[in-house]
């Protein structure tokens, strides 16, 4: 980003945003992970959003919470078996140089066109744990999305499908046919962030301006029983906020909230609560 602040953003500078947050966490000395490929990834555009973003974001407790809990749920599944993984909308992830992987697993990041160009340029010299391939595709042309998901999946014997923050910008139609497209091309698992109706409202009412290329849509009230109805089996469901308390991520507010005797909410009938978190489906 070179001078004028723009007044909103595009759909693939939300992944500067959440680098970022992953550079902030690790500058920390304290850090819970280190992703040191970050804070160049992120560049200024990152920092301008991080920014404009509400003061109830704080450190991006939810950006770090995911991290932890679907790096852990990754390695899980390579446990388990897991030979490949495709992260779909990989943005300016960079798990495939800074996670423990075997050097066997096959890592494949797909992403808009630009996007992929831009962080080909600007890791050219790091060297991935793993063998990586990236692809530019558009996910949500379902012609181009069904033909990446095929070919990528030739071959493979259990595949752990990633879509982080990726879900909450495309619609419910959209996201079944994803579901589609994954059962058809026959992966193992399944895992994304999800947020709840009233969280989604939240952002866009905080954001509106900020968001307005890049608007959220998915939320479903019925959480991870959207993903049941369409065949998937939850083996997982891991709450931000519960992550972030034990991470000591979570701000002041929050973590008294979290104190309380109260229930917490029902990942399958959200209601107006407030949740996220991160979603683990098998097949
Ligand atoms: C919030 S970022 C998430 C990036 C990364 N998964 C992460 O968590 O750091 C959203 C990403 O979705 C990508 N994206 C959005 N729409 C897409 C589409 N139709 N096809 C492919 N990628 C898309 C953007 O380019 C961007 O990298």
């Amino acid at each position: 980003m070179a001078g004028k602040e723009p007044a909103s953003y595009t759909i693939s500078d939300t992944a500067n945003w959440v680098a970022r947050y992953r550079a902030v966490e690790s500058a920390r000395p304290d850090a819970v992970f280190k992703d040191l490929l970050a804070e160049r990834l992120a560049g200024e555009t990152g920092a301008a959003i991080v920014a404009r973003a509400p003061k109830s974001l704080h450190n991006g407790w939810p950006v770090i919470a995911r991290t932890v809990a679907i790096d852990d749920i990754i390695l899980t599944a390579i446990a388990e078996g897991c030979d490949t993984v495709i992260s779909l909308a990989a943005g300016l992830d960079t798990r495939p140089y800074r996670l423990d992987l075997p050097p066997t697993l096959t890592w494949i990041e797909a992403d808009l066109p630009g996007m992929i160009e831009e962080k080909n340029r600007l890791l050219a010299d790091e060297t991935p744990r793993c063998a990586l391939e990236r692809v530019k595709v558009d996910l949500s042309d379902s012609t181009a999305r069904a033909a990446f998901l095929d070919h990528a999946a030739q071959g493979r014997r259990r595949i752990l499908v990633l879509s982080e923050g990726l879900l909450m910008y495309l619609d419910e139609p959209t996201v079944a046919a994803l579901s589609a497209d994954l059962m058809a091309a026959g992966v193992t698992w399944w895992v994304s962030d999800q947020i709840s109706p009233a969280v989604r409202d939240m952002f866009m009412a905080d954001m509106r301006d900020i968001l307005s290329q890049a608007p959220m849509h998915f939320a479903p009230a019925n959480g991870v029983a959207f993903y049941e109805k369409l065949g998937w089996r939850v083996c997982e469901v891991r709450s931000s906020a519960e992550v972030a308390q034990r991470l000591n991520r979570l701000p002041w507010p929050m973590w008294l909230l979290m104190m309380l005797p109260l229930p917490q909410p029902d990942p399958r009938n959200l209601g107006k609560a407030r949740w996220g978190g991160v979603v683990w489906l098998e097949r």
